[in-house]
Protein backbone atom coordinates (compact mmCIF):
# COMPACT_ATOMS: atom_id res chain seq x y z
CA UNK A 1 0.00 0.00 0.00
CA UNK A 2 1.19 3.31 -1.00
CA UNK A 3 1.91 5.53 2.01
CA UNK A 4 0.98 8.99 2.42
CA UNK A 5 3.31 9.65 5.23
CA UNK A 6 5.90 12.35 4.54
CA UNK A 7 9.62 11.42 4.67
CA UNK A 8 10.63 12.28 8.71
CA UNK A 9 12.57 11.19 11.50
CA UNK A 10 11.11 8.99 14.43
CA UNK A 11 12.39 10.20 17.74
CA UNK A 12 12.37 8.19 20.92
CA UNK A 13 13.63 9.21 23.84
CA UNK A 14 13.66 6.48 26.89
CA UNK A 15 14.33 4.12 24.24
CA UNK A 16 16.19 2.22 26.48
CA UNK A 17 13.00 1.32 28.24
CA UNK A 18 10.61 -0.83 29.02
CA UNK A 19 7.96 0.20 26.31
CA UNK A 20 9.64 1.40 23.73
CA UNK A 21 10.77 -2.89 23.41
CA UNK A 22 7.21 -3.91 24.35
CA UNK A 23 5.30 -1.69 22.34
CA UNK A 24 6.87 0.78 20.54
CA UNK A 25 9.20 -0.59 18.15
CA UNK A 26 7.54 -4.04 17.55
CA UNK A 27 4.55 -1.20 16.26
CA UNK A 28 6.87 0.52 14.19
CA UNK A 29 8.32 -2.67 12.19
CA UNK A 30 4.55 -3.91 11.98
CA UNK A 31 3.95 -0.52 10.01
CA UNK A 32 7.99 -1.46 8.29
CA UNK A 33 6.94 -4.83 6.96
CA UNK A 34 3.06 -3.26 5.93
CA UNK A 35 4.76 -0.57 3.45
CA UNK A 36 3.53 2.22 5.59
CA UNK A 37 6.51 4.04 6.06
CA UNK A 38 7.77 6.41 3.70
CA UNK A 39 10.61 4.97 1.82
CA UNK A 40 12.67 7.96 3.47
CA UNK A 41 12.57 7.25 7.50
CA UNK A 42 14.88 7.06 10.49
CA UNK A 43 14.59 6.30 14.06
CA UNK A 44 16.40 7.76 16.40
CA UNK A 45 16.62 5.99 19.82
CA UNK A 46 17.92 8.60 22.72
CA UNK A 47 18.15 7.73 26.42
CA UNK A 48 20.93 7.91 29.32
CA UNK A 49 21.89 4.40 28.85
CA UNK A 50 25.48 4.02 26.72
CA UNK A 51 24.34 2.12 24.12
CA UNK A 52 26.14 2.21 20.33
CA UNK A 53 24.08 2.02 17.40
CA UNK A 54 24.66 -1.44 17.34
CA UNK A 55 23.78 -2.44 20.55
CA UNK A 56 20.62 -0.50 20.21
CA UNK A 57 19.34 -2.86 17.51
CA UNK A 58 20.67 -5.99 19.13
CA UNK A 59 18.39 -5.06 22.50
CA UNK A 60 15.11 -3.98 20.50
CA UNK A 61 15.61 -5.83 17.53
CA UNK A 62 17.51 -8.51 17.39
CA UNK A 63 16.90 -9.58 21.12
CA UNK A 64 13.41 -8.33 22.09
CA UNK A 65 11.72 -11.03 23.14
CA UNK A 66 8.69 -9.27 22.16
CA UNK A 67 8.99 -10.15 18.47
CA UNK A 68 7.80 -13.61 18.03
CA UNK A 69 10.22 -16.22 16.52
CA UNK A 70 8.37 -15.85 12.64
CA UNK A 71 9.10 -12.29 12.84
CA UNK A 72 12.40 -12.46 13.76
CA UNK A 73 13.15 -15.18 10.74
CA UNK A 74 12.14 -12.19 8.43
CA UNK A 75 14.76 -10.68 6.24
CA UNK A 76 12.85 -7.19 6.33
CA UNK A 77 13.21 -7.56 9.81
CA UNK A 78 17.18 -6.97 9.48
CA UNK A 79 16.45 -3.86 6.48
CA UNK A 80 14.33 -2.52 9.42
CA UNK A 81 17.22 -2.40 11.80
CA UNK A 82 19.40 -0.61 9.57
CA UNK A 83 17.17 2.35 9.92
CA UNK A 84 17.85 2.33 14.02
CA UNK A 85 20.20 4.46 15.19
CA UNK A 86 20.99 5.71 18.84
CA UNK A 87 21.94 8.63 20.51
CA UNK A 88 22.64 8.82 24.42
CA UNK A 89 21.95 11.40 26.78
CA UNK A 90 23.42 12.06 29.84
CA UNK A 91 20.66 14.75 30.78
CA UNK A 92 17.57 15.07 28.54
CA UNK A 93 17.70 18.66 28.83
CA UNK A 94 21.61 18.92 29.22
CA UNK A 95 22.73 22.04 26.55
CA UNK A 96 25.98 19.62 25.44
CA UNK A 97 23.44 16.54 25.08
CA UNK A 98 20.95 18.62 22.89
CA UNK A 99 23.31 19.88 20.62
CA UNK A 100 24.35 16.46 20.06
CA UNK A 101 20.74 15.53 19.64
CA UNK A 102 20.55 18.06 16.64
CA UNK A 103 24.09 17.40 15.46
CA UNK A 104 22.97 13.65 14.92
CA UNK A 105 19.38 14.89 13.07
CA UNK A 106 20.70 16.98 11.17
CA UNK A 107 23.21 13.97 9.75
CA UNK A 108 20.33 12.00 9.51
CA UNK A 109 18.53 13.94 7.86
CA UNK A 110 21.15 14.24 5.16
CA UNK A 111 21.21 10.71 5.20
CA UNK A 112 18.10 9.47 4.84
CA UNK A 113 16.72 12.88 2.79
CA UNK A 114 13.96 13.15 5.39
CA UNK A 115 14.07 17.05 5.84
CA UNK A 116 13.38 18.63 8.77
CA UNK A 117 10.64 16.81 9.77
CA UNK A 118 10.42 14.90 13.10
CA UNK A 119 8.76 13.39 15.36
CA UNK A 120 9.73 13.09 18.99
CA UNK A 121 7.97 10.22 21.49
CA UNK A 122 8.40 10.97 25.58
CA UNK A 123 8.30 7.29 26.76
CA UNK A 124 10.21 8.49 29.67
CA UNK A 125 8.90 9.19 33.64
CA UNK A 126 6.34 12.11 33.72
CA UNK A 127 8.73 14.51 35.07
CA UNK A 128 10.49 14.81 31.99
CA UNK A 129 7.39 15.56 30.05
CA UNK A 130 7.67 19.21 30.49
CA UNK A 131 11.32 19.08 30.65
CA UNK A 132 12.06 17.90 27.17
CA UNK A 133 9.81 19.98 25.31
CA UNK A 134 11.40 23.04 26.60
CA UNK A 135 14.74 21.64 25.94
CA UNK A 136 13.84 21.31 22.06
CA UNK A 137 12.24 24.58 22.02
CA UNK A 138 16.29 26.17 23.43
CA UNK A 139 17.83 24.49 20.49
CA UNK A 140 14.80 25.39 18.26
CA UNK A 141 13.86 22.12 17.41
CA UNK A 142 10.29 22.37 17.79
CA UNK A 143 10.15 25.04 14.57
CA UNK A 144 12.10 23.46 12.67
CA UNK A 145 12.86 25.16 9.14
CA UNK A 146 10.80 23.97 6.43
CA UNK A 147 9.43 21.32 8.14
CA UNK A 148 7.47 20.25 11.12
CA UNK A 149 7.96 18.79 14.34
CA UNK A 150 5.68 16.53 16.50
CA UNK A 151 5.47 15.63 19.82
CA UNK A 152 3.66 12.18 21.22
CA UNK A 153 3.31 12.65 25.85
CA UNK A 154 2.74 9.09 26.97
CA UNK A 155 0.21 8.64 29.48
CA UNK A 156 -0.12 10.12 32.77
CA UNK A 157 -0.96 13.62 31.47
CA UNK A 158 -0.65 15.25 34.93
CA UNK A 159 -1.97 13.97 38.28
CA UNK A 160 -5.26 15.82 38.59
CA UNK A 161 -6.49 18.85 37.00
CA UNK A 162 -4.23 21.39 38.15
CA UNK A 163 -1.14 19.87 37.15
CA UNK A 164 -2.58 18.49 33.96
CA UNK A 165 -3.51 22.49 33.25
CA UNK A 166 0.02 23.39 33.75
CA UNK A 167 1.50 20.44 31.80
CA UNK A 168 -0.68 21.46 29.03
CA UNK A 169 0.67 25.51 29.57
CA UNK A 170 4.10 24.36 29.25
CA UNK A 171 4.02 22.42 26.37
CA UNK A 172 1.64 24.53 24.47
CA UNK A 173 3.89 27.23 25.15
CA UNK A 174 6.97 25.65 22.49
CA UNK A 175 4.70 23.74 20.84
CA UNK A 176 1.56 24.40 18.92
CA UNK A 177 -1.72 21.99 20.43
CA UNK A 178 -1.95 20.67 16.70
CA UNK A 179 1.54 19.10 17.18
CA UNK A 180 0.59 17.33 20.19
CA UNK A 181 -0.54 14.10 20.38
CA UNK A 182 -1.49 12.11 23.69
CA UNK A 183 -1.46 9.22 23.94
CA UNK A 184 -4.31 7.04 25.10
CA UNK A 185 -3.63 3.30 23.85
CA UNK A 186 -7.37 2.50 24.21
CA UNK A 187 -8.29 5.24 21.15
CA UNK A 188 -6.08 3.08 18.97
CA UNK A 189 -8.05 -0.19 19.31
CA UNK A 190 -9.70 -0.86 16.75
CA UNK A 191 -12.90 -2.05 18.60
CA UNK A 192 -12.82 1.08 20.43
CA UNK A 193 -13.12 2.56 17.16
CA UNK A 194 -15.34 1.02 15.71
CA UNK A 195 -17.62 2.01 18.43
CA UNK A 196 -18.52 5.13 16.45
CA UNK A 197 -18.71 3.20 12.73
CA UNK A 198 -21.35 1.10 15.53
CA UNK A 199 -23.56 4.27 16.35
CA UNK A 200 -23.14 6.13 13.45
CA UNK A 201 -22.97 4.46 10.29
CA UNK A 202 -26.50 2.95 11.07
CA UNK A 203 -29.76 4.03 11.31
CA UNK A 204 -31.52 1.81 13.47
CA UNK A 205 -28.86 2.67 16.77
CA UNK A 206 -29.87 5.92 16.46
CA UNK A 207 -33.30 6.46 17.27
CA UNK A 208 -33.12 4.01 20.04
CA UNK A 209 -29.94 5.16 21.82
CA UNK A 210 -30.84 7.81 24.61
CA UNK A 211 -33.21 8.04 28.05
CA UNK A 212 -36.23 6.82 26.12
CA UNK A 213 -35.24 3.17 25.20
CA UNK A 214 -32.18 2.90 26.82
CA UNK A 215 -32.11 1.71 31.30
CA UNK A 216 -28.61 1.69 32.03
CA UNK A 217 -25.26 1.58 30.49
CA UNK A 218 -22.01 -0.22 32.37
CA UNK A 219 -18.48 -0.58 31.43
CA UNK A 220 -16.56 -2.75 32.76
CA UNK A 221 -12.32 -3.22 32.16
CA UNK A 222 -11.36 -6.66 34.43
CA UNK A 223 -7.85 -7.78 34.33
CA UNK A 224 -6.51 -10.70 35.90
CA UNK A 225 -3.03 -9.59 36.83
CA UNK A 226 -2.29 -8.22 39.74
CA UNK A 227 0.13 -5.33 39.75
CA UNK A 228 3.47 -7.52 39.66
CA UNK A 229 6.63 -5.29 40.02
CA UNK A 230 4.80 -1.95 39.15
CA UNK A 231 3.95 -1.47 42.66
CA UNK A 232 6.09 1.60 43.08
CA UNK A 233 4.33 3.41 40.43
CA UNK A 234 0.60 1.58 41.00
CA UNK A 235 0.51 3.34 44.51
CA UNK A 236 0.98 6.34 43.36
CA UNK A 237 -1.81 5.97 40.59
CA UNK A 238 -4.72 3.42 41.58
CA UNK A 239 -7.09 2.20 39.67
CA UNK A 240 -9.14 5.89 39.43
CA UNK A 241 -6.07 7.51 37.71
CA UNK A 242 -4.60 4.49 35.91
CA UNK A 243 -7.62 3.44 34.07
CA UNK A 244 -10.69 5.14 34.55
CA UNK A 245 -9.54 8.82 34.41
CA UNK A 246 -8.10 8.71 30.97
CA UNK A 247 -8.78 4.68 28.75
CA UNK A 248 -12.55 4.18 30.27
CA UNK A 249 -13.46 7.85 30.11
CA UNK A 250 -12.67 7.67 26.38
CA UNK A 251 -14.58 4.35 25.80
CA UNK A 252 -17.67 6.50 27.60
CA UNK A 253 -17.07 9.01 25.33
CA UNK A 254 -17.49 7.41 22.12
CA UNK A 255 -20.38 5.34 23.80
CA UNK A 256 -22.01 9.06 24.71
CA UNK A 257 -21.22 11.54 22.93
CA UNK A 258 -23.75 12.94 20.45
CA UNK A 259 -22.83 12.71 16.67
CA UNK A 260 -20.02 14.64 15.51
CA UNK A 261 -20.64 16.27 11.92
CA UNK A 262 -17.61 14.72 10.45
CA UNK A 263 -15.33 12.11 11.17
CA UNK A 264 -12.55 14.34 11.50
CA UNK A 265 -10.07 15.04 14.71
CA UNK A 266 -12.39 18.76 15.08
CA UNK A 267 -15.13 17.67 14.96
CA UNK A 268 -15.25 13.91 17.06
CA UNK A 269 -12.55 15.78 19.88
CA UNK A 270 -15.50 18.74 19.71
CA UNK A 271 -18.08 16.46 21.01
CA UNK A 272 -16.09 14.06 23.47
CA UNK A 273 -15.29 17.68 25.14
CA UNK A 274 -19.12 18.67 25.50
CA UNK A 275 -19.79 14.87 26.89
CA UNK A 276 -17.29 15.45 29.44
CA UNK A 277 -18.45 18.90 30.31
CA UNK A 278 -21.93 17.32 30.66
CA UNK A 279 -20.69 14.26 33.56
CA UNK A 280 -22.63 15.13 36.84
CA UNK A 281 -19.64 15.51 39.43
CA UNK A 282 -19.47 13.50 42.52
CA UNK A 283 -18.26 15.23 45.34
CA UNK A 284 -18.61 15.38 48.93
CA UNK A 285 -20.97 12.67 50.51
CA UNK A 286 -22.16 11.50 47.30
CA UNK A 287 -18.69 9.77 46.82
CA UNK A 288 -18.95 7.19 49.30
CA UNK A 289 -22.47 6.56 47.63
CA UNK A 290 -21.70 6.23 43.75
CA UNK A 291 -18.09 5.09 44.80
CA UNK A 292 -16.68 1.68 45.63
CA UNK A 293 -13.06 1.59 46.15
CA UNK A 294 -11.55 -1.64 46.96
CA UNK A 295 -8.12 -3.46 46.81
CA UNK A 296 -7.36 -6.95 46.77
CA UNK A 297 -6.17 -9.40 49.21
CA UNK A 298 -4.36 -12.99 48.69
CA UNK A 299 -6.02 -15.45 46.64
CA UNK A 300 -6.24 -17.37 43.20
CA UNK A 301 -6.80 -15.85 39.34
CA UNK A 302 -5.89 -17.16 36.55
CA UNK A 303 -2.29 -16.21 37.02
CA UNK A 304 -1.99 -18.77 39.75
CA UNK A 305 -1.44 -17.28 43.60
CA UNK A 306 -1.82 -13.83 44.22
CA UNK A 307 -0.03 -12.24 47.57
CA UNK A 308 -2.33 -9.36 49.43
CA UNK A 309 -1.91 -5.84 47.61
CA UNK A 310 0.09 -4.55 50.63
CA UNK A 311 2.26 -7.48 50.42
CA UNK A 312 3.23 -6.75 46.65
CA UNK A 313 6.95 -5.21 45.88
CA UNK A 314 6.98 -1.61 46.50
CA UNK A 315 3.68 -0.97 48.19
CA UNK A 316 3.69 -0.04 51.84
CA UNK A 317 1.75 -2.20 54.43
CA UNK A 318 -0.61 0.33 54.88
CA UNK A 319 -1.50 1.52 51.65
CA UNK A 320 -4.94 3.07 50.62
CA UNK A 321 -4.13 2.40 47.01
CA UNK A 322 -7.37 1.20 45.46
CA UNK A 323 -6.78 -1.67 42.74
CA UNK A 324 -10.85 -1.28 41.89
CA UNK A 325 -13.45 1.06 41.26
CA UNK A 326 -16.86 0.59 40.74
CA UNK A 327 -19.11 3.67 40.39
CA UNK A 328 -22.21 5.31 39.43
CA UNK A 329 -22.83 8.54 37.49
CA UNK A 330 -24.86 10.79 35.57
CA UNK A 331 -24.70 12.71 32.26
CA UNK A 332 -26.68 15.78 32.62
CA UNK A 333 -27.44 16.14 29.50
CA UNK A 334 -30.91 16.26 26.88
CA UNK A 335 -29.95 12.03 25.55
CA UNK A 336 -29.23 11.07 29.06
CA UNK A 337 -30.84 12.84 30.81
CA UNK A 338 -31.89 10.29 34.03
CA UNK A 339 -29.86 6.97 32.47
CA UNK A 340 -27.76 5.79 35.19
CA UNK A 341 -23.86 4.88 33.80
CA UNK A 342 -21.82 2.20 35.37
CA UNK A 343 -17.78 1.77 35.39
CA UNK A 344 -15.80 -0.81 37.01
CA UNK A 345 -12.18 -1.51 36.17
CA UNK A 346 -9.98 -3.87 39.08
CA UNK A 347 -7.10 -6.03 38.74
CA UNK A 348 -6.47 -9.98 39.82
CA UNK A 349 -10.53 -10.15 38.78
CA UNK A 350 -11.64 -14.20 37.21
CA UNK A 351 -11.48 -12.70 33.62
CA UNK A 352 -9.34 -10.19 31.64
CA UNK A 353 -12.21 -8.42 29.64
CA UNK A 354 -13.32 -5.55 28.38
CA UNK A 355 -16.98 -4.54 27.43
CA UNK A 356 -19.63 -2.06 27.01
CA UNK A 357 -23.12 -3.16 27.66
CA UNK A 358 -26.40 -1.24 27.21
CA UNK A 359 -29.49 -2.45 28.62
CA UNK A 360 -32.71 -1.53 26.97
CA UNK A 361 -35.88 -0.67 29.12
CA UNK A 362 -38.43 -3.27 29.41
CA UNK A 363 -41.48 -3.43 27.01
CA UNK A 364 -44.51 -1.41 29.15
CA UNK A 365 -46.50 -4.52 29.86
CA UNK A 366 -45.30 -8.14 30.46
CA UNK A 367 -47.95 -9.74 28.91
CA UNK A 368 -46.32 -13.25 29.24
CA UNK A 369 -45.39 -12.52 32.48
CA UNK A 370 -48.40 -15.25 33.75
CA UNK A 371 -46.94 -18.36 31.84
CA UNK A 372 -43.39 -18.01 33.25
CA UNK A 373 -41.64 -15.31 35.30
CA UNK A 374 -38.75 -16.17 33.34
CA UNK A 375 -40.56 -13.59 31.05
CA UNK A 376 -40.29 -10.53 33.63
CA UNK A 377 -35.98 -10.84 33.66
CA UNK A 378 -35.85 -10.76 29.80
CA UNK A 379 -33.26 -8.31 29.46
CA UNK A 380 -32.67 -6.66 25.61
CA UNK A 381 -28.92 -5.70 26.16
CA UNK A 382 -26.57 -4.86 23.12
CA UNK A 383 -22.92 -6.17 24.44
CA UNK A 384 -20.11 -4.34 22.64
CA UNK A 385 -16.62 -6.83 23.62
CA UNK A 386 -13.57 -4.10 23.40
CA UNK A 387 -11.34 -7.52 23.83
CA UNK A 388 -10.69 -10.34 24.20
CA UNK A 389 -12.72 -12.05 21.44
CA UNK A 390 -13.68 -8.71 19.82
CA UNK A 391 -17.51 -8.36 18.94
CA UNK A 392 -21.04 -7.40 19.39
CA UNK A 393 -23.93 -9.48 20.86
CA UNK A 394 -27.87 -8.63 21.18
CA UNK A 395 -29.97 -10.83 23.84
CA UNK A 396 -33.50 -10.51 23.48
CA UNK A 397 -36.40 -13.43 24.24
CA UNK A 398 -37.49 -15.67 22.13
CA UNK A 399 -40.15 -18.27 22.33
CA UNK A 400 -39.54 -21.19 23.76
CA UNK A 401 -41.08 -24.16 21.45
CA UNK A 402 -43.76 -25.64 22.83
CA UNK A 403 -47.20 -24.84 24.22
CA UNK A 404 -47.93 -21.23 25.99
CA UNK A 405 -45.70 -18.45 25.85
CA UNK A 406 -42.50 -19.52 27.77
CA UNK A 407 -39.61 -16.86 26.97
CA UNK A 408 -36.12 -17.16 26.80
CA UNK A 409 -33.67 -15.19 26.28
CA UNK A 410 -31.52 -16.18 23.56
CA UNK A 411 -28.54 -14.00 21.40
CA UNK A 412 -27.12 -13.32 18.07
CA UNK A 413 -24.10 -12.41 17.88
CA UNK A 414 -21.09 -11.02 15.33
CA UNK A 415 -17.39 -11.62 15.97
CA UNK A 416 -15.25 -8.70 14.58
CA UNK A 417 -12.81 -11.01 13.41
CA UNK A 418 -14.35 -12.19 10.82
CA UNK A 419 -14.40 -9.29 9.08
CA UNK A 420 -10.96 -9.39 8.16
CA UNK A 421 -8.33 -12.08 7.86
CA UNK A 422 -5.54 -9.74 8.46
CA UNK A 423 -4.55 -9.35 11.58
CA UNK A 424 -6.14 -6.46 13.55
CA UNK A 425 -3.64 -3.49 13.53
CA UNK A 426 -2.23 -3.11 17.38
CA UNK A 427 -3.31 0.04 18.93
CA UNK A 428 0.35 1.67 19.04
CA UNK A 429 0.52 0.88 15.16
CA UNK A 430 -2.31 2.95 14.54
CA UNK A 431 -1.55 5.54 16.75
CA UNK A 432 1.85 6.11 15.51
CA UNK A 433 0.73 6.07 12.01
CA UNK A 434 -2.13 8.58 12.33
CA UNK A 435 0.54 10.94 13.83
CA UNK A 436 3.16 10.35 11.09
CA UNK A 437 0.43 11.33 8.92
CA UNK A 438 -0.16 14.46 11.18
CA UNK A 439 -4.14 13.32 12.07
CA UNK A 440 -4.86 14.07 15.91
CA UNK A 441 -8.43 12.44 15.94
CA UNK A 442 -7.67 9.07 17.90
CA UNK A 443 -5.86 11.58 20.20
CA UNK A 444 -6.48 13.47 23.59
CA UNK A 445 -6.96 16.72 23.36
CA UNK A 446 -5.80 18.97 26.31
CA UNK A 447 -8.92 20.23 27.38
CA UNK A 448 -10.51 16.98 27.57
CA UNK A 449 -7.77 15.86 29.06
CA UNK A 450 -8.22 18.63 31.93
CA UNK A 451 -12.08 17.91 32.08
CA UNK A 452 -11.67 14.30 32.55
CA UNK A 453 -9.10 15.19 36.18
CA UNK A 454 -12.28 17.56 36.06
CA UNK A 455 -14.57 14.35 36.83
CA UNK A 456 -12.00 12.55 38.88
CA UNK A 457 -10.72 15.25 41.15
CA UNK A 458 -13.19 15.46 44.02
CA UNK A 459 -13.67 12.12 44.07
CA UNK A 460 -9.62 11.44 44.52
CA UNK A 461 -10.27 14.70 47.02
CA UNK A 462 -13.23 12.74 49.14
CA UNK A 463 -10.51 9.56 49.23
CA UNK A 464 -7.94 11.39 50.57
CA UNK A 465 -9.63 12.80 53.40
CA UNK A 466 -10.95 9.08 53.83
CA UNK A 467 -14.51 10.21 53.44
CA UNK A 468 -15.56 6.93 51.86
CA UNK A 469 -14.04 3.45 53.17
CA UNK A 470 -11.86 1.39 51.27
CA UNK A 471 -13.25 -2.10 51.15
CA UNK A 472 -10.97 -5.47 50.18
CA UNK A 473 -12.53 -8.36 47.60
CA UNK A 474 -10.78 -11.29 47.39
CA UNK A 475 -7.90 -12.13 44.43
CA UNK A 476 -9.97 -13.87 41.75
CA UNK A 477 -13.94 -12.71 42.74
CA UNK A 478 -15.83 -9.98 40.77
CA UNK A 479 -14.74 -7.80 43.46
CA UNK A 480 -16.97 -6.08 46.67
CA UNK A 481 -20.15 -6.61 47.44
CA UNK A 482 -20.59 -3.17 47.76
CA UNK A 483 -20.32 -2.58 44.02
CA UNK A 484 -23.17 -4.40 43.20
CA UNK A 485 -25.41 -1.91 45.82
CA UNK A 486 -24.94 0.61 43.58
CA UNK A 487 -27.23 -0.98 41.32
CA UNK A 488 -30.16 -1.17 44.09
CA UNK A 489 -33.29 0.35 42.59
CA UNK A 490 -31.52 0.14 38.69
CA UNK A 491 -33.25 -3.36 38.14
CA UNK A 492 -30.31 -5.01 36.77
CA UNK A 493 -26.17 -5.28 37.66
CA UNK A 494 -23.13 -6.07 36.11
CA UNK A 495 -22.92 -8.50 33.38
CA UNK A 496 -20.13 -10.86 34.39
CA UNK A 497 -18.94 -12.37 31.24
CA UNK A 498 -19.41 -16.23 30.65
CA UNK A 499 -16.33 -18.32 32.47
CA UNK A 500 -15.51 -20.10 28.89
CA UNK A 501 -14.50 -16.83 27.53
CA UNK A 502 -10.49 -17.93 26.58
CA UNK A 503 -8.25 -15.79 24.43
CA UNK A 504 -6.99 -19.19 22.33
CA UNK A 505 -9.14 -17.67 18.92
CA UNK A 506 -11.75 -20.21 19.34
CA UNK A 507 -15.39 -18.79 19.17
CA UNK A 508 -16.55 -18.52 22.45
CA UNK A 509 -20.06 -17.11 23.55
CA UNK A 510 -19.55 -13.30 23.65
C1 LIG B 1 -2.34 0.71 31.19
C2 LIG B 1 -2.37 0.63 32.69
O1 LIG B 1 -2.50 2.02 30.75
O2 LIG B 1 -3.39 -0.10 30.67
C3 LIG B 1 -2.22 -0.79 33.16
O3 LIG B 1 -1.31 1.43 33.23
C4 LIG B 1 -3.27 -1.66 32.52
O4 LIG B 1 -2.31 -0.88 34.58
C5 LIG B 1 -3.28 -1.47 31.01
O5 LIG B 1 -2.95 -3.01 32.82
C6 LIG B 1 -4.45 -2.19 30.38
O6 LIG B 1 -4.36 -2.12 28.99
P1 LIG B 1 -4.99 -3.25 28.07
O7 LIG B 1 -4.77 -2.77 26.68
O8 LIG B 1 -4.25 -4.51 28.38
O9 LIG B 1 -6.43 -3.35 28.46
Amino acid sequence: MASTVEPHILVIFGASGDLAQRKLIPAVYDLYRGGYLPEHFALLGASRTDYSDEDFRQKVVFENEFFDEEKKQEPKLKEFAKLLFYQDLKRYDGEDDIKKLKQRLQDLSKEFTTGNRFIFYLSTPPKLYSTIPKALAASGLNKPADGWARIVIEKPFGYDEASAKQLNEEIQSVFPENNIYRIDHYLGKETVQNLLVTRFANGFFEPLWNRNYIQSVQITAAETVGVGSRGGYYDESGALRDMIQNHLLQVLAHVAMEPPIRADAYSIRGEKMKLFQSLRPIQGEQVAQQVVRAQYTAGHTKEGDVVAYRDAEGVPDDSMTETYVGMKFFIDNWRWAGVPFFIRTGKCLPLKVTEVVITFKNPPQAIFASYDDYAMKCDNQLIIRIQPDEGMAMEFGMKVPGEGFRVKNVDMDFFYRDLTTKDVPESYSRLLLDCMKGDPTLYARGDSVEAAWGFVDPILEAWEKNEAPLVMYEAGTWGPTEADDLWDGVGNTWRNPPESLTEDKHYTKL
